[in-house]
């Protein structure tokens, strides 16, 4: 008998129920006898005791559902270790939360913030499986994320839709895509739909240079211009600032997010009307793509492999086309940034995208 407690925690994405289902499916198939206890709304449930005993039944019909059966949350990796407010250690109580259960192991699905508490736990001495999630991309350790397709084909279709009418307009539109603190699917995005410019956090711009490019295109007779804006984009002005010095700044600032900083710029500069489109939360919402679908189903048999194995401690990831056991130790704590010489960089530069730099 194996027991085996299952929790999703950070921002959702598509293929979180996708992966379950794979682990779940793996173990039923196995001669095995798994129980499944589902924590609620990620390590909340963990540290709280609240949790649901699911039957393969549970994990039926979910291979399409974006979301996740087990709902989540955010809970800061920054201060697991602070007591709650009526004084629990979160830590402790989450191990308690194991041993009283009697649990072999635990699968969280998650991104950094999340891999940074598994890897807690595993050094706590818990067994610990992951599984790398976040339409960001920007896992340590594995190629690729689940959920980061699907996003996106969404980035994408936001970005076609503006296309059409920039172009009857003859305006200079941002697209802002999502991301946090890296730029893989605005890239990706930018790149699939045709975007002008791109701007993301690895890269950080020179709006003279963003400028420069809508112009050249002006004399080219393009009517319009599309740019892709990370949410984390940054200028080169404000990278060379100090920690501190950029929160005092952000501390009067005076725009709903980089886009409309990077609009106000160019509308003063050129005079030309400049458009913001924020698809936000749309980007990890919805079904997963087929591409999504099959990789996270990939992934979560790789790690109930793991489970029957009894192998524990590692992230199932992706690398050079294949599935493979990534250390926690490895994981936890890394940012998976964009090179700023990265080949895909150099060939969007061939393409003539600029990243305004
Ligand atoms: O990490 C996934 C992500 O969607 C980021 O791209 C974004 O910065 C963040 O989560 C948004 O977080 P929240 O859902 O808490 O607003």
């Amino acid at each position: 008998m194996k027991r085996i407690g299952m929790l999703t925690s950070g921002g959702d994405c598509q293929a979180l129920n996708a992966a379950m289902r794979g682990v779940v499916k793996t173990l039923a198939n196995s001669k095995e006898n798994v129980e499944i206890y589902g924590f609620l709304d990620g390590y909340r449930g963990l540290i709280y005791s609240n949790f649901r005993m699911l039957t393969g039944k549970d994990f039926s019909g979910i291979l399409t559902k974006g979301g996740t059966i087990l709902g989540t949350s955010r809970t800061p990796f920054k201060t697991i270790k602070d007591p709650d407010e009526n004084g629990l250690d979160k830590v402790e109580a989450m191990k308690q939360n194991y041993y009283k259960l009697q649990l072999d192991c635990l699968v969280i699905l998650g991104g950094n913030g999340t891999h940074k508490t598994a890897n807690l736990l595993r050094e706590e001495g818990l067994n610990v499986v992951t599984l790398p999630k976040t339409i960001d991309n920007d896992l340590w350790g594995t190629d690729m994320t689940f959920g980061f397709q699907s996003a996106v084909d969404i980035a994408t279709d936001a970005i076609d839709c503006i296309h059409t009418t920039a172009a009857s307009h003859g305006r200079v539109f941002i697209v802002e895509v999502m991301g946090h603190k890296v730029g893989w699917l605005t890239l990706n995005a930018g790149m699939a739909g045709g975007a002008d410019i791109i701007l993301i956090p690895e890269i950080p711009y020179d709006i003279d240079k963003v400028v420069d490019k809508i112009e050249e295109r002006d004399k080219d007779g393009c009517r319009f211009t599309i740019i892709a804006v990370a949410e984390g984009a940054i200028s080169k002005a404000d990278a060379k600032l100090s920690k501190k010095e950029y929160k005092e700044k952000m501390k009067k600032y005076p725009y709903p997010s980089v886009s409309y900083e990077v609009a106000a710029a160019i509308q003063e500069k050129t005079g030309r009307e400049v458009r913001v489109t924020v698809p936000g939360h749309t980007q990890r919402g919805g079904s997963p793509c087929p591409y999504d679908r099959v990789f996270a189903s990939r992934l979560g048999s790789e790690a109930g492999k793991l489970i029957l194995e009894g192998q524990y401690g590692f992230m199932v990831g992706y690398k050079n086309r294949e599935i493979v056991r990534v250390p926690l130790e490895d994981v936890a704590g890394k940012l998976k940034t964009i090179a700023p010489d990265a080949s895909i960089v150099q060939e969007a530069k061939l393409l003539g995208i600029s990243f305004g730099d």
